[in-house]
C-alpha cells in the first residue's frame, strides 16, 4: 500500500479505498488517479465524545439551525463546508409505522423512512446538497452525471440553486416520467443516451475527464458522506438505540456503501453500541450483487439488466467493493425479488397511504422475502428506506391499476360513470 500525502487546506481528505494514496479534500478528480480505484472521504476525528455528539445534534434539531436533516451532522459530513453549502434544506424525513405494511411483511416492528419526502421527491438530494457545495468549494462551473432519473433531477435542481450548469446523461426511453420532468423544469441539459445506464455512466466518466465537468454520480464520495445521514437521522430518530436490521434497495450500490460508512462510523465515534445489520435488496432481473454474495462475493458479476423498477436497472454496480464492505461490516445479506413481488409490496405501501415509487417497494418486497426465510425474525425490529416517493413514476402506477389484464391483485381501476347519483348507488353496490 502507497502512501502519497498531498499538502490538504483542512481536516479532511479524500482516500483511494484500493491502494491507499491520499489526495486534498479539494480534488476533482473522479477517482484515484494512482490506480483507478474509488475514493472515499476522511475526517479529523470531531474531538467530542458519543455523548457530545448527541447532545450537539439533538440541540440542532430544536433550534432548527437552518432546517437541514444533512448538514445537522456537518461534523462527521464536511466539516471544511463552511461558506460554500448549497442546501434547500433537505432530509429531516418521517420514520412512519403503517399496520397494513407491517402485517403484509410479517413484522410488527417495520418502520418507514420515506426518503421520498425529500425536496426533489428521494433520498438523492442527501448526497447532492454535499455534492454540489462540494462542487462550488473546488470551484467547478458546471456538473455532471448518468441517472436512472433521480439523481439527475436532484443534481438538476441543486446545480440550478448554487447557479452552476448542469449536465444528465439518461438511458433513452427508461427513465420513469415524473424523474424526466423534473430534469427539464429544473433546467439541465438532458441527454438521452440510445444505450442502458451502465453505457451513460462510462460515457459520462470519459466525458467530465476530458472536458473538465465535475462528476457527481455516486462514485463521488462526497455524495457518500451526504447519504450517510439518512442512518444517522434513523438512528437519531431511534434515540440511537440501533434497529436490528436496516433494508434498503440496490442498485449502483451507492446507498449500500453510504450506510456501510455510517454504521461505521457511528459505532467508531461511540453514537451507537450496536451495528444493525444491513439487508440490500435487488430486482431480480438486476441483481449481480444478489448473485455474488450467494458466492460469497467470490466473483464481480454483472448482467444485462431488466426490470419494472427503473430506478434500479443497473448490471454493472460502480460501487460495488464498496457494497461488498459494507455487508460484511455489517454481517448483512443481498437478497432479490421479482417485479410481481415489487409490485405488490408497492400497492400495500401506496394503499396503506404512505406511497413509494417501484424501486422504493424493493426493501418491503425485500423484508417480506427475508422473514419467510427465517432470515429477518418476526420479532425483530426492521426500519425499510423508502428511496422516492409515489408521483417519480405515474405510467407504472396507471399500467398497474388500469391497464394489466388480468387485473392484479390489489388494482384499484377508476369507474367511468355518468353523472347521475343512481350511477354511484351501482359502484357503491359492487
Ligand atoms: N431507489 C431509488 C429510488 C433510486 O433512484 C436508486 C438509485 C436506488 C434506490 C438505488 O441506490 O444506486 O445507490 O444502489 N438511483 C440512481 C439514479 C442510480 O441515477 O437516480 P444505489
Amino acid at each position: 500500500m502507497t502512501s502519497t500525502i498531498t499538502p490538504t487546506t483542512s481536516a479532511s481528505y479524500q482516500q483511494c479505498a484500493s491502494c491507499g494514496t491520499r489526495f486534498s479534500d479539494t480534488d476533482a478528480s473522479p477517482r484515484c488517479s494512482a490506480c483507478g480505484g474509488l475514493l472515499a472521504v476522511v475526517h479529523a476525528p470531531p474531538g467530542m465524545s458519543g455523548t457530545e455528539l448527541r447532545a450537539l445534534f439533538a440541540q440542532r434539531r430544536a433550534s432548527g439551525d437552518g432546517g437541514s436533516g444533512v448538514w445537522r451532522y456537518r461534523e462527521i459530513v464536511l466539516p471544511g463546508a463552511g461558506e460554500h453549502i448549497v442546501s434547500h434544506p433537505e432530509g429531516n424525513t418521517p420514520l412512519l409505522a403503517r399496520d397494513r405494511v407491517s402485517s403484509w411483511a410479517g413484522v410488527p416492528q417495520l418502520m418507514l423512512k420515506h426518503e421520498g419526502h425529500n425536496p426533489t421527491g428521494s433520498f438523492k438530494d442527501r448526497g447532492m446538497t454535499v455534492g454540489v457545495t462540494q462542487a462550488r468549494r473546488i470551484g467547478a462551473r458546471a456538473v455532471a452525471c448518468a441517472s436512472t432519473g433521480n439523481t439527475s433531477a436532484s443534481l438538476a435542481s441543486y446545480a440550478a440553486h448554487a447557479g452552476m450548469r448542469a449536465l444528465v446523461f439518461v438511458p433513452a426511453g427508461q427513465v420513469a416520467l415524473g424523474k424526466l420532468a423534473q430534469s427539464l423544469a429544473y433546467g439541465a441539459r438532458t441527454l438521452m443516451v440510445r444505450g442502458d445506464f451502465d453505457a451513460c455512466l462510462a460515457l459520462v466518466q470519459e466525458a467530465s475527464t476530458r472536458l473538465g465537468i465535475y462528476l457527481l454520480n455516486s462514485i463521488n464520495p462526497f455524495r457518500i458522506e451526504g447519504q450517510k445521514t439518512i442512518v444517522f437521522e434513523i438512528l437519531e430518530q431511534l434515540g440511537w438505540d440501533a434497529p436490528d436490521w436496516l433494508v434498503l434497495p440496490a442498485g449502483n450500490l451507492g446507498n449500500t456503501a453510504a450506510f456501510g460508512k455510517a454504521l461505521r462510523e457511528a459505532h467508531e465515534l461511540g453514537l451507537i453500541a450496536r451495528v444493525p445489520r444491513i439487508a440490500a435488496i435487488q430486482a431480480q432481473g438486476a441483481s449481480p450483487f444478489a448473485k455474488s454474495f450467494r458466492e460469497q462475493f467470490a466473483t464481480r458479476h454483472t448482467m444485462k439488466a431488466e426490470t419494472i423498477a427503473t430506478a434500479i436497472k443497473i448490471g454493472d454496480p460502480a460501487s460495488f467493493d464498496r457494497g461488498v464492505d459494507a455487508i460484511r461490516f455489517t454481517n448483512g445479506v443481498v437478497a432479490s425479488v421479482t417485479d410481481d413481488e415489487i409490485l405488490d409490496a408497492k400497492a400495500i405501501i401506496d394503499g396503506s397511504g404512505v406511497g413509494c415509487e417501484p424501486a422504493s417497494a424493493a426493501s418491503v418486497a425485500g423484508v417480506r422475502l427475508l422473514v419467510r426465510d427465517a432470515v429477518i425474525r418476526s420479532s425483530d425490529r426492521v426500519v425499510a428506506v423508502l428511496t422516492g416517493h409515489v408521483l417519480k413514476d405515474p405510467g407504472a402506477l396507471l399500467r398497474y391499476h388500469q391497464e394489466l389484464s388480468p387485473a392484479p391483485q390489489y388494482a384499484n381501476p377508476p369507474v367511468e360513470i355518468d353523472p347521475t347519483i343512481d350511477a354511484i348507488e351501482r359502484v357503491l353496490g359492487d
